[in-house]
């Protein structure tokens, strides 16, 4: 089973581009490249808008997507109205006092859509993640939020913007008899972390990338990319695609 992981658009209004980026044609040309890719669904990992929460820019990014053959999932990031987000998409059953997360089989296999848009998880979506990883037993798992849930060794982002209940996420992972692999995004790179059964993929976003070594956002290129996950039963397997660049 294929999912194709689209993250950070930062699309801002149809008169304004970001920061002298056309995000929009970049986001239709990884659109396009997708296409190629055949996968089950796609998946927006979160800041669809570059400031804050905007009905209009939602509708023109599922405007686009219903284009597509394949269902379109969504998590909410720092940038985004989860709730704004969830009226566009069709996902308003899936809101919880503000929070958008739900869980779906992909397939047959499990997917959780989590909402870290304030940077940390309300209890509330708490003991529904708990009750949730409950039920899976051996299962292994794929997540998609917007925030990697661990420090990924990126200074800027590490402390300027990170999940900041780490702890508890590694905690309630950590005993699990099954292979956890989040996709995320928010750090505008391509890592992956490892730690015990915790696989976490940072993805490329489709604005501009941020270098991991400096301790404010500085820009460390223009090329934009997405990231392509095979699960199967005993693996996920993973690979992160960027489009040529053109200048
Ligand atoms: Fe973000």
């Amino acid at each position: 089973m294929r999912i194709a992981f689209i993250t950070d658009l930062h699309i801002d209004t149809d008169t304004e581009h970001t920061q002298g980026v056309d995000v929009r044609q970049n986001f239709l040309n990884v659109l396009a490249k997708v296409v190629d890719l055949k996968p089950h669904c796609l998946v927006l990992g979160g800041d669809l808008c570059n400031r804050t929460g905007d009905a209009t820019i939602y509708d023109w990014i599922r405007a686009e997507t219903r284009k597509l053959p394949w269902p379109t999932y969504v998590v909410p990031g720092n940038h985004d109205d989860a709730t704004m987000l969830a009226t566009a998409f069709g996902q308003n059953k899936n809101l919880h006092d503000g929070e958008l997360y739900y869980a779906l089989s992909l397939d047959g296999f499990p997917a959780l859509f989590l909402d870290s848009s304030n940077g940390k998880f309300s209890e509330k979506q708490w003991a529904w993640l708990r009750d949730y990883l409950k039920l899976l037993r051996d299962n292994n798992l794929v997540i998609f939020m917007h925030h990697p849930p661990l420090p990924a060794d990126m200074r800027s982002m590490d402390r300027l913007g990170p999940f900041t209940q780490t702890e508890d996420f590694l905690n309630l992972v950590r005993d699990l008899p099954c292979h956890v692999t989040v996709a995320c995004g928010h750090y505008h790179i391509d890592k992956v972390v490892q730690r015990g059964n915790l696989l976490t993929l940072l993805t490329p976003s489709t604005y501009v990338q941020l270098r991991p070594d400096t301790p404010d956002f500085v820009v460390s290129g223009r090329q934009v990319g997405f990231r392509e996950l095979n699960v199967t039963v005993h693996t996920v397997t993973s690979t992160v695609h960027y489009l040529d660049h053109q200048d």
